[in-house]
């Protein structure tokens, strides 16, 4: 149980001044259309309508398609990520990080939560979680480019940790997708530099066991509760 007026602040609704007047209206209600008394009432989230919808999920966890110019960061020159998602987001505590980031020019999966401990697993290499990463290259893919790329073992300049082994297919005479489960500085950029053949396009197509789908570019969605509870139990909290 949680005062009303704290749990509207934390969702970043409006301040905890501001509910005392919301109950008044009318506008806040419980599920079974009763009203409240007060701003301290102490109630359940679940239990809560804000005119008859009911609230954000306590704990966020967001996959978004990100679009090719945005930023993932709070700080940044504008457009960012955070953008595309509602306004009340952004005041929210605790607050919402990418996990991981893909560079602006790079487009595709980038989830997105409030949960520190699950953002520590998912970002963590101990926990080796793949992304899946359509690459399209300035030069024709060769054989010798998929292996090496896929081999690990080898250092990136200005790296002396040896990357871990990843996996690499050809998908077209100058397209390829990476799978890694490191997460470094423009890693995979820096790995088709170091073969020889740059990039021209970035796609992240999948993070774990999550496709962008059939997200446009710029649009999110909550994950659904077994989606939720399949991740958790995949990163074993
Ligand atoms: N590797 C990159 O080089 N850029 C990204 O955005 C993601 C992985």
């Amino acid at each position: 149980m949680i005062r009303l007026d704290k749990l509207l602040s934390n969702l970043g609704y409006c301040s905890r001044k501001e509910v005392g007047r919301m109950v008044k209206s009318g506008a806040l209600t419980r599920a079974d259309g009763t009203s409240f008394k007060k701003a301290s009432d102490k109630v359940v989230a679940e239990d809560v309508r804000l005119d008859g919808e009911p609230l954000d999920p306590t704990e966020l966890l967001i996959m978004m398609h990100k679009p090719a110019g945005y930023t993932c960061s709070h700080r940044d020159r504008p457009p960012l990520i955070f953008d595309l998602l509602p306004e009340r987001f952004a005041v929210r505590d605790p607050k919402l990080s990418c996990v991981g980031r893909l560079d602006k020019d790079t487009t595709g999966l980038i989830l997105m939560t409030d949960n520190g401990q699950l953002l520590h697993r998912l970002i963590s290499p101990n926990w080796k979680v793949e992304k899946f990463y359509q690459v399209d290259t300035v030069l024709d893919v060769t054989e010798a480019q998929v292996e090496r790329l896929a081999a690990g073992g080898w250092c990136l300049p200005d790296d002396d940790k040896p990357l871990a082994p990843a996996r690499c297919r050809k998908t077209g005479e100058r397209s390829l997708e990476l799978v890694l489960t490191e997460g470094r500085y423009h890693q995979v950029k820096r790995m088709l530099e170091a073969v020889g053949n740059p990039l021209t396009r970035l796609h992240r197509s999948q993070f774990a066991e999550w496709e962008v789908g059939d997200l446009a570019p710029g649009e999110w969605r909550h994950f659904t509760e077994a989606e939720r509870e399949a991740l958790v139990e995949s990163c074993s909290l």
